[in-house]
């Protein structure tokens, strides 16, 4: 084999085509996208209004250099995301190709951000020990992801981190510790707290308290710290809003999108800004210190702003609520049902189930008979540390009809009951 994937002895099956919420291997057999990739093809595979779309503008431009052109294809998706942003506050957009990019550029803005304003010794980050923001270096620093950090730990920096339960400890629990924390690091050293609105991979769909984010970004100004919402996975839809700090009434200073911005059609991630942000920045060095040879790549910028049209056109918001909310009230009949499942949790599309950590092998154990079954799930950690690998993310197409959603429950369960046995 010359193609290299994650686990080196394993075979994987080859995908041969795919269609709406059905992927095919070479053999023809099917399988579900309950987990639309890694959270990603929002609107299914080959969808009838997005490849059309793509060959057309194939013919018309695909790639300039962004230090060179600028394209109508970026300047048109900028503004879209700035239309559907949390109370239109995020003006501006700069484009990269993946969530972790997102993420390394959101770091480098905000430190830019706090030496135009004249505190350059605020280089630190503050994140959730419980969270997944990337895979580089400096993303994974900020990520409690046992599994995917600990044979890097040497190479890692050393930043301040919240360890609060978000669901068992209070509020007040989650504050004091938030506040004790900027403190004992020095707020003069910290440029930004980054935190994914619902924890994904390394929280299985963790949901945080109603008020979280109002009390924390209100800690954050009053202590002169930004705050950066990590949207890889939430963002554009998969919650049933826009975004998902919608539900929290929240606006972060900093907002990062990947995975449903290109819907599995186009590799594209952006990092959005107010103008408060950019402002210092614009009239100070006038220049972002990212950026990559494919940032802002035409074809991508236009494939992601009609995936966006297509969300609204087809009215897919809505249906993200309702198949949500359908999926998730028979989850937790399964969970009655079955003892060896703890928490069932989510909003939207994103669904998380933990089993219970003591049942070791699992998780993996049933995400391959759901793959046997022709059902794909995502699998995610959690537990009291986020270190056990117990936890599973549904989180289907948001194209998902009820026959579909029906068809997921059902094979879902059947997996469930095989490896009962
Ligand atoms: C919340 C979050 N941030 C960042 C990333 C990294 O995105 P990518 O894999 O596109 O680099 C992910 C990926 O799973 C994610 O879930």
């Amino acid at each position: 084999m010359h193609n290299l994937q994650p686990l080196l002895n394993k075979t994987y099956p080859k995908a041969a085509s795919a269609k709406g919420v059905y992927i095919y291997d070479k053999s023809g057999k099917q399988y579900l996208d309950g987990s639309s990739g890694a959270v990603t093809s929002s609107l299914g595979h080959s969808h009838a209004k997005i490849i059309p779309f793509i060959k057309q503008q194939l013919d018309k431009l695909q790639f300039v250099y962004r230090s060179q052109f600028g394209s109508e294809e970026a300047e048109a998706l900028a503004t879209k995301l700035f239309a559907v942003s949390v109370n239109k506050s995020h003006a501006h957009s700069f484009f990269v190709n993946s969530g972790t990019e997102a993420i390394e550029t959101a770091m480098k803005i905000a430190v830019q951000y706090w030496q135009e304003k004249g505190q350059p010794e605020k280089v630190h980050f503050l994140s959730r020990w419980k969270s997944y923001h990337g895979i580089t270096m400096a993303a994974l620093s900020l990520s409690g992801h046992a599994l995917r950090r600990q044979r890097f730990e040497g190479s890692l920096q050393k930043y301040p981190a919240l360890y609060a339960d978000l669901e068992k400890d209070s509020l007040q629990q989650q504050r004091k510790e938030f506040i004790e924390v900027i403190e004992k690091k020095g707020a003069k050293h910290i440029a930004a707290f980054v935190a994914e609105p619902m924890v994904g991979a390394a929280g299985t769909a963790l949901t945080p308290h109603p008020e979280y984010y109002q009390e924390m970004k209100k800690i954050c100004d009053d202590y002169g710290i930004l705050f950066i919402a990590d949207e890889v996975m939430t963002g554009l839809g998969r919650t049933g809003k826009w975004f998902a700090l919608e539900h929290w009434q929240t606006v972060a200073d900093i907002v990062t999108i990947g995975k449903s911005l290109g819907a599995g059609y186009a590799p594209i991630a952006a990092t959005l800004m107010t103008d408060k942000i950019l402002d210092p920045i614009k009239k100070g060095s006038g220049l972002i210190m990212s950026g990559h040879t494919y940032s802002g790549h035409p074809l991508s910028c236009a494939t992601a702003l009609r995936v966006l049209e297509v969300i609204e056109e087809d009215n897919l918001l809505s249906n993200v609520t309702e198949k949500g909310v359908f999926i998730k009230n028979r989850l937790m009949e399964l969970k009655d049902a079955y003892p060896f499942i703890d928490v069932v949790r989510g909003k939207g599309l994103m669904m998380g189930i933990e089993f219970n950590p003591s049942r070791k092998g699992l998780q993996a154990r049933f995400i391959d008979q759901c793959f046997n079954n022709g059902l794909l799930v995502y699998p995610a950690v959690g537990g009291a540390t986020g270190e056990d690998e117990n936890g599973i993310l549904i989180s289907p197409p948001f194209i998902l009809n009820q026959i579909e959603a029906e068809e997921l429950l059902y094979k879902f369960e059947k997996s469930l009951n095989e490896i009962n046995n």
